[in-house]
C-alpha cells in the first residue's frame, strides 16, 4: 500500500431491532468471537493511524467488547442524532482535523470481510482518485440492503436505500456493502449537510455519494467477486448465514493446513482454534473458545471441546469437555463429561459415563466406567473401579479426594473426601472409604457375608425360586455331599 494515511472507522451503535434480542446486535457471536469483534480484527490488520468504534445502544457492553489491549482503538459515543451518517460524523470530530488521509468506514454488522479484500479497495480508491470508493456486490437477493444507483455511463450517482427506492430502483441487484473509503475532506465537508428527509427519519451516510457527486466529485464502486463476502447481519436467518460462511472457511484453512475434516457442514470450529496437522475430526463436532488440538488426535463423532487442550494421539469420543486437558494418547469418551480443571495425564483414560471436575488423574491412570470424579487428585498408573464415586460435597463445603500411585479399587466404592489412599493401596468392591488407607493397606468397608440356607424353600413355599432352589440343592448334595458355605 502507498503511504498514503488511514483512519477506520467502525459503525456499532445501532440496536439491531430486527434480530429481537436483549443482546446488541454487533455482540451476537459467530465462530466464537461477536460479528463486531470480527470487523475490529480486520481491521487491526490494516494498521490504520486511526481506528474508531461509534457506540449508542447498549454503550458499556460493546465498548467493553471491542476495548482490547489496543492503544490505537477509541471508543466514540453517538448522541441522539441518528443514522450512519451520523455515526461517521461524531467519528471524525476524534480524528485530528490535520489528518488529510482516507477514511475507511466499515459496519460492525458485516463481519466476513478480510484485510486483503479490504487492501484491495483501498487500493483501488487511491488509483482511481476517486472522493469516495463504495464496495458493491451483485446480489440474488437485494431485499434490504441500499443500491447502488448508476447513471447511463455506468458511473455511480447515488445510493438509494431499500425503504426509500422506487420500484426501478429496488430492482437494481447492485447492493451497497456498508463499506466505504473516502478522502478525508471531501467526507468533512459533506457530512455535515446530511439531512433526516427519509424513510426512516436519519442521516444516512450513503446519502454522502449522491453529495459528492452533485458537487462534482468523482465517486466509483468496486464490485466485491464473492458477493458472500458482503453479508450484512441484520437478522438471525442472516447470523446464521454469516456463521455457515465463516465456519465453511474456517474448515477448509485448516483441512489446506493437514487436518483431516471429513463432514465440514456438522463441524463447528472457532476462529481461535488451533490444530496440529494429521488432527482427524469426525462429524457433529465442534471444537470450541481457543481449544487446542496436538497432532495425530482424533476428535469426534458427537464431540464439543470448549476451552480444551488436547494432547497427541489422544482420542476423544462422544464426550462433553470444558476448560479441560487431556494428556498425549489418552483415551476419553464415549460419553464423558469434562468439566473445568479436568487434567487427564498421558496414556490416562476416561470412559463411559463418567464425569470429572477440578480433578487430576495421572499418567496411565484410568477411570474407565460409571463414575464421577471431583475435586481429587489421582496419581500415576491407577486404576478406579467401576462406580467410584468421589463424595466430594457434605452440604457445606468440597473438600478433596487425594489417591496415591499405583492405588486400585474395587468396584463401586464412595470416597467421602476429604480422605487420602496411600501409594500401592487397594479397596474391596462396595467399600465406603470414610478414613485414610495407609500404602500398601487393604480397605475394606462392607460387613462379611452371611448366607442363610434354605431360606426361600423355607419362607416362599410353592413358588418357582423354591421349587427350582430345592431341586439344585438336591443336585449339589448328591454331587458333593457339602451343605454349607463359609462366611
Ligand atoms: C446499511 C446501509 C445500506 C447497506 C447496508 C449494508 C445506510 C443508511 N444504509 O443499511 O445502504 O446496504 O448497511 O449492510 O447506511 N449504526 C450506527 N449508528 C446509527 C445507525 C447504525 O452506528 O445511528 C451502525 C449499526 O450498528 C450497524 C451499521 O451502522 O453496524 C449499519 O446499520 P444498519 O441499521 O444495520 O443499516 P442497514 O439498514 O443494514
Ligand atoms: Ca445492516
Amino acid at each position: 500500500m502507498t503511504d498514503t494515511q488511514l483512519a477506520i472507522v467502525i459503525l456499532a451503535a445501532g440496536q439491531g431491532t430486527r434480530m429481537k434480542s436483549s443482546l446488541p446486535k454487533v455482540l451476537h457471536p459467530i465462530a466464537g468471537r461477536p460479528l463486531v469483534g470480527h470487523v475490529v480484527a480486520t481491521a487491526r490488520a490494516l494498521s490504520a493511524q486511526y481506528v474508531r468504534v461509534v457506540v449508542r445502544h447498549e454503550r458499556d457492553r460493546v465498548a467493553e467488547a471491542v476495548q482490547d489491549d489496543g492503544a490505537d482503538l477509541e471508543v466514540v459515543d453517538q448522541d441522539e442524532i441518528p443514522g450512519t451518517g451520523r455515526a461517521v460524523e461524531v467519528a471524525l470530530e476524534r480524528i485530528p482535523s490535520e489528518f488529510g488521509g482516507d477514511v475507511l468506514v466499515l459496519s460492525g454488522d458485516v463481519p466476513l470481510l478480510e484485510a486483503d479484500a479490504l487492501r484491495a479497495l483501498i487500493e483501488t480508491h487511491r488509483a482511481s482518485g476517486a472522493a469516495a470508493t463504495v464496495l458493491s456486490a451483485q446480489m440474488s437477493d437485494p431485499t434490504g440492503y441500499g443500491r447502488v444507483i448508476r447513471g447511463a455511463d455506468g458511473t455511480v450517482e447515488r445510493i438509494v436505500e431499500q425503504k426509500d427506492a422506487s420500484p426501478d430502483e429496488a430492482a437494481v441487484d447492485e447492493i451497497n456493502a456498508g463499506v466505504y473509503v473516502f478522502r478525508a475532506a471531501p467526507l468533512r465537508t459533506h457530512i455535515r449537510r446530511l439531512t433526516t428527509a427519509n424513510a426512516q427519519g436519519e442521516r444516512y451516510l450513503t446519502d454522502v455519494i449522491g453529495l459528492l457527486r452533485g458537487e462534482g466529485e468523482t465517486v466509483a464502486a468496486s464490485v466485491a467477486p464473492d458477493p458472500r463476502v458482503a453479508l450484512g447481519v441484520n437478522d438471525r436467518v442472516q447470523l446464521a448465514e454469516a456463521a455457515a460462511i465463516l465456519n465453511a472457511r474456517i474448515v477448509r484453512r485448516w483441512q489446506l493446513e493437514g487436518v483431516t475434516i471429513l463432514d465440514p457442514a456438522t463441524t463447528w470450529i472457532d476462529e481461535d482454534v488451533v490444530l496440529a496437522r494429521d488432527v482427524t475430526i469426525l462429524p457433529n463436532t465442534q471444537v470450541l473458545r481457543a481449544s487446542t488440538v496436538a497432532s495425530g488426535a482424533v476428535i469426534g463423532p458427537d464431540t464439543t471441546l470448549v476451552g480444551c487442550e488436547v494432547g497427541e494421539d489422544a482420542t476423544v469420543k462422544r464426550t462433553d469437555a470444558t476448560l479441560a486437558v487431556i494428556g498425549a494418547r489418552a483415551t476419553v469418551g464415549p460419553w464423558s463429561y469434562l468439566r473445568p480443571g479436568t487434567y487427564l495425564g498421558a496414556d490416562g483414560k476416561i470412559g463411559t459415563f463418567v464425569e470429572t471436575k477440578n480433578s487430576t488423574i495421572g499418567e496411565r491412570s484410568k477411570v474407565p466406567h460409571l463414575s464421577y470424579v471431583g475435586d481429587t487428585t489421582i496419581g500415576t498408573g491407577v486404576n478406579l473401579g467401576a462406580g467410584a464415586i468421589t463424595a466430594n460435597y457434605d452440604d457445606l463445603a468440597k473438600h478433596r479426594t487425594e489417591i496415591g500411585d499405583e492405588v486400585h479399587t474395587g468396584s463401586h466404592n464412595v470416597f467421602v473426601a476429604p480422605v487420602r489412599i496411600g501409594d500401592g493401596a487397594k479397596t474391596g468392591a462396595g467399600a465406603v472409604i470414610r478414613k485414610d488407607v495407609p500404602p500398601g493397606a487393604l480397605a475394606l468397608s462392607v460387613a462379611p457375608q452371611r448366607n442363610v440356607e434354605g431360606w426361600v424353600e423355607k419362607n416362599r413355599q410353592g413358588t418357582e425360586a423354591a421349587r427350582v432352589a430345592a431341586a439344585a440343592r438336591g443336585a449339589e448334595k448328591a454331587d458333593d455331599g457339602s451343605q454349607e458355605q463359609d462366611d
